[in-house]
């Protein structure tokens, strides 16, 4: 495995954990070498006491950790200059040599995204993905900033690698809840046979996270919450949750399943966006008891970059025409959270609510840092009388699997190992949430925001919440109700 990026954040806190926790666990063996490649001048053993720190601060074990760092070496490497790929070539050759490898290679892109198309080249250009075993492609988003830019992006990589060598990272398909959604809907029939229009009056998706942008501003502000979450995490767990169900669980069905709900989302007009999304930024506030300050302070300078987005996602299918799904996504929020209610519709004349309070059913479904679900039903209250009140089964899939439960990007890179791309985005599925985005996109870029507009440690703007009230539904709370252990 050679990384792109290898002194950077993303595999010091994820990838080397990982790649540690597959080893640990025999999802690999003995044969490996990962090379790492970055700017600074640095040297194997420097590396390798990197890998060392990252690991040990990210696990509970450290068994076989000599062993296991000796298997990483680092090359200082110029993304633009021939021979820093001659170099590297020569290295793998020599490694594959050495831990008979077959020359498999996944070549993993952890950096920042305007080098994707020339490395793509560069790794062709110079024989270095075309050794006698396969070769993979990894790679991080941002996968372009709207459409055209993403379309550029795909044509240059597209020039040295095939589409099923392309393995783009959606972290959110690594989670152990989000590939549960499938499970959830396709082997229960109590769920599957209400699955549509006819008994879901909306489904609701936050994730809500109370870190503020820190140390990534830079990217942050030329991002926004909508490309930096909507794009990619909300509407992938949209298309789970809307899919029809696959003839076959073959990448190639699951896929086009997903695509033609991406391809059904219905384009934000821009004379009504503002009834279908909200945008916000954060100002300062209270977090966990603390003083924290605004988005622009943290950036340094006014912004117009929305830090916060809800919105209501149409889907123009037979399943789904005429129920919202409602999605919002922030940062400084009041807690870090996501999961995902899906509410039924209420029997015609429930005789059994106490002061027209309404309990409609819910299915709730907990994908951190819970996991689980929850089902919300109704159920006498004991006593005289005929009185429903609210109850909840519980599972919590945490509390059964434990620490067991693997990380993401453990599962991710597994899957990229043994050639599975399921839980990677084609192109068709970027492409496709593309033109969703831009829709929004030019939409705001008509009106200047009216920023900050919400405060730190709370759930958002107002106008989120009227988003709901004025379709005569409100948010469920993300997660108050949810904590208690199965
Ligand atoms: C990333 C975004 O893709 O997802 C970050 O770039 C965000 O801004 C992160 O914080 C959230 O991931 P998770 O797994 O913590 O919910």
């Amino acid at each position: 495995m050679v990384i792109f990026g290898a002194t950077g954040d993303l595999a010091k806190r994820k990838l080397f954990p990982s790649i540690y926790r597959l080893y640990q666990n025999g999802r690999i063996s003995e044969n490996f070498a990962v090379v790492g490649l970055a700017r600074r001048p640095w040297d194997d053993e420097t590396f390798q006491e990197n890998v060392r720190q990252s690991v040990a601060g990210a696990n509970s074990s450290d068994a076989d950790l000599d062993a296991f760092v000796s298997h990483f070496y680092y090359q200082s490497f110029d993304v633009t200059n021939p021979s820093s790929y001659h170099g590297l070539n020569g290295q793998l050759q020599e490694l594959e040599g050495n831990y008979h490898t077959e020359g498999n290679r996944i070549f993993y892109l952890a950096m920042a995204p305007e080098f994707f198309g020339s490395i793509a080249n560069n790794l062709k250009e110079y024989g270095l993905k075309d050794a006698h075993g396969w070769s993979r492609l990894v790679i991080e988003k941002p996968f372009g900033h709207d459409l055209p830019s993403a379309k550029k992006l795909n044509n240059q990589i597209r020039a040295a690698f095939s589409e099923d060598q392309i393995y783009r990272i959606d972290h959110y398909l690594g989670k152990e809840m989000v590939q549960n959604i499938e499970v959830i809907r396709f082997a229960n029939g109590i769920f599957e046979h209400l699955w549509n229009n006819r008994f879901i009056s909306n489904i609701q998706i936050t994730s809500s996270e109370s870190l503020g942008v820190e140390e990534r501003a830079r990217y942050y502000d030329r991002s926004g919450a909508v490309r930096d979450m909507v794009q990619n995490h909300m509407l992938q767990m949209v298309a789970l949750l809307a899919m029809e169900p696959p003839i076959k669980l073959t990448t190639e069905e699951i896929r086009s399943e997903k695509i033609k709900v991406l391809r059904a989302l219905r384009k934000i007009d821009p004379e009504t966006c503002e009834g279908h999304f909200v945008r916000g930024q954060y100002g300062s506030g209270q977090l966990n008891g603390q003083q924290v300050g605004s988005y622009q302070q943290e950036v340094g300078e006014a912004s117009a970059t929305e830090t916060y987005v809800a919105g209501k996602v149409l889907i123009d299918n037979y399943r789904w025409a005429g129920v919202p799904f409602y999605i919002r996504t922030g940062k400084r929020m009041a807690e870090k959270a996501t999961n995902i209610v899906v509410e039924f519709k209420d029997i015609p004349m429930n005789l059994y609510y106490q002061d027209k309070e309404k309990n409609p059913n819910l299915l709730m479904i907990n994908i951190q840092p819970n996991e689980g679900i929850t089902l919300c039903l109704n159920a006498k209250k004991a006593g005289h009388g005929s009185v429903a009140q609210p109850i909840q089964l519980s599972y919590n899939n945490t509390g059964v699997h434990g620490i067991n439960t693997p990380e993401a990007y453990e599962k991710l890179l597994y899957d990229c190992m043994l050639g599975d791309t399921t839980n990677f985005t084609h192109w068709d599925e970027v492409a496709n949430s593309w033109a969703y985005i831009d829709s929004i996109l030019n939409a705001w870029a008509k009106k200047q925001p009216d920023f900050p507009n919400y405060e730190s440690g709370s759930m958002g703007p107002k106008a989120a919440d009227q988003l709901l009230e004025k379709d005569g539904f409100h948010w469920w709370p993300i997660s108050e109700d949810t904590k208690e252990e199965f």
